[in-house]
C-alpha cells in the first residue's frame, strides 16, 4: 500500500528525460508462423490497422518530446516491427541480434547497416541474442534474460562488448520469452532516487527472483493476467510510461507511484506476441 504522503513525495521526484527511439513500420506485417504462444498463423491480421495503432503510438513518443528514427521495413520480413530485437545500444556502441529462430535472421543485416550509417560502433554478435527484446539497462547494469531465445553465451558478448556488470536472468514461462514481456525498466538512470523496475515474479526462477528482490526492493510487481496482454511491455522515460490500455492495475500502480501512464492500443501486434516496448528500441548515443 502506498500512503498519500509516499505519493506525493515520490510524484515530486519523477522526472522524464529526453529518449531516442528506433522504429519499423508494420508495412508487413502479419503472422504467418508460430514462433511464440501468442502467435496463431490461421487467425486474420489486418495490417492497416496495425499500421495505424502502430502510428498512433510514434506520435505519442515525438509529443512527449522524444526523437523517433525509422528503419526500412523489408517485404516479407513480417515481425520486422519488433525492432527492440534488432540490437542493443549503449555509449555509442551498437550490439547486433543474432535471431533464434530462421524466419527473423534476415532482420540483422537491416539493423547492422542501420547502426553502421548511423554514427553507431557496431559489435557483432558471437552468440544468439535478441537485443533489447532480452537486455534492458538499468542503474548502470544490463539486466539479461535467457531461457527461451537469447543464449547466456551472448552475456559474455555484453561483457566484452559493454564492460559493465551484466546480471543473468533466467526467464521459466514461455509465455515471457523475452525479457522485456516480463521486466520493465522505469527508472533507468534515476535522475534522483534509486533505479527503479516492474515485473512479474513468476516469470523467474528462484535465483534471478531473489536478485531482482534484492536489488530492486522497491519495484512494482504485476499480475500473470496483466502480463499476459504485456502490460510490462511498456516503455518509460522515467516520468511518462506508455502501456497496453486494457492493463488497468499496473495502470493504478503506476499513478500511485508518481509515474504518468499513457494507455495505447496495440491490439493488433499483441497477435504476434508484441507490445510497446517490442516495437521500440532505445537508442544510447
Ligand atoms: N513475433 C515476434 C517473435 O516472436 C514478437 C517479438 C516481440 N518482441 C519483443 N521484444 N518481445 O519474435
Amino acid at each position: 500500500m502506498t500512503t498519500l504522503l509516499e505519493t506525493t513525495a515520490s510524484a515530486s521526484v519523477r522526472r522524464a528525460t529526453k529518449r531516442s527511439y528506433l522504429m519499423c513500420r508494420p508495412d508487413h506485417f502479419t503472422v504467418a508462423y508460430a514462433i511464440n504462444p501468442f502467435m496463431h498463423p490461421g487467425e486474420p491480421t489486418d495490417t492497416g490497422l496495425a499500421i495505424r495503432q502502430w502510428e498512433i503510438l510514434k506520435g505519442t513518443y515525438r509529443s512527449l518530446g522524444h526523437d523517433v528514427d525509422l528503419l526500412d521495413p523489408v517485404p516479407g520480413l513480417i515481425d520486422m516491427v519488433f525492432a527492440a530485437n534488432g540490437g542493443f545500444t549503449l555509449n555509442n556502441r551498437a550490439f547486433v541480434a543474432s535471431f533464434t529462430y530462421s524466419q527473423r535472421q534476415a532482420e540483422a543485416l537491416s539493423f547492422q547497416a542501420w547502426f553502421g550509417t548511423n554514427g553507431f560502433e557496431t559489435h557483432a554478435a558471437t552468440a544468439v541474442n535478441e537485443g533489447e527484446g532480452d537486455f534492458a539497462f538499468v542503474g548502470g547494469v544490463i539486466l539479461a534474460g535467457h531461457g527461451f531465445r537469447s543464449s547466456l553465451a551472448s552475456h559474455d558478448d555484453l561483457r566484452r562488448v559493454f564492460g559493465c556488470e551484466v546480471l543473468s536472468l533466467r526467464l521459466v514461462d514461455e509465455r515471457f520469452y523475452h525479457l522485456d514481456v516480463a521486466l520493465t525498466v522505469l527508472d533507468s538512470e534515476a535522475t534522483e532516487g534509486p533505479a527503479r523496475i516492474a515485473y512479474l515474479p513468476g516469470a523467474f526462477d528462484d535465483e534471478s527472483r531473489a536478485a531482482l528482490a534484492s536489488r530492486f526492493p522497491d519495484s512494482i510487481l504485476v499480475s500473470e493476467a496483466e502480463a499476459a496482454i504485456l502490460a510490462l511491455n511498456s516503455v518509460s522515460d522515467g516520468r511518462n510510461v506508455v502501456v497496453a490500455q486494457d492493463a488497468h492495475d499496473y495502470i493504478n500502480d503506476l499513478a500511485a507511484a508518481g509515474y504518468t501512464p499513457v494507455p495505447v492500443d496495440l491490439s493488433e501486434l499483441l497477435k504476434s506476441g508484441g507490445g510497446v516496448k517490442c516495437v521500440t528500441q532505445e537508442l544510447r548515443r
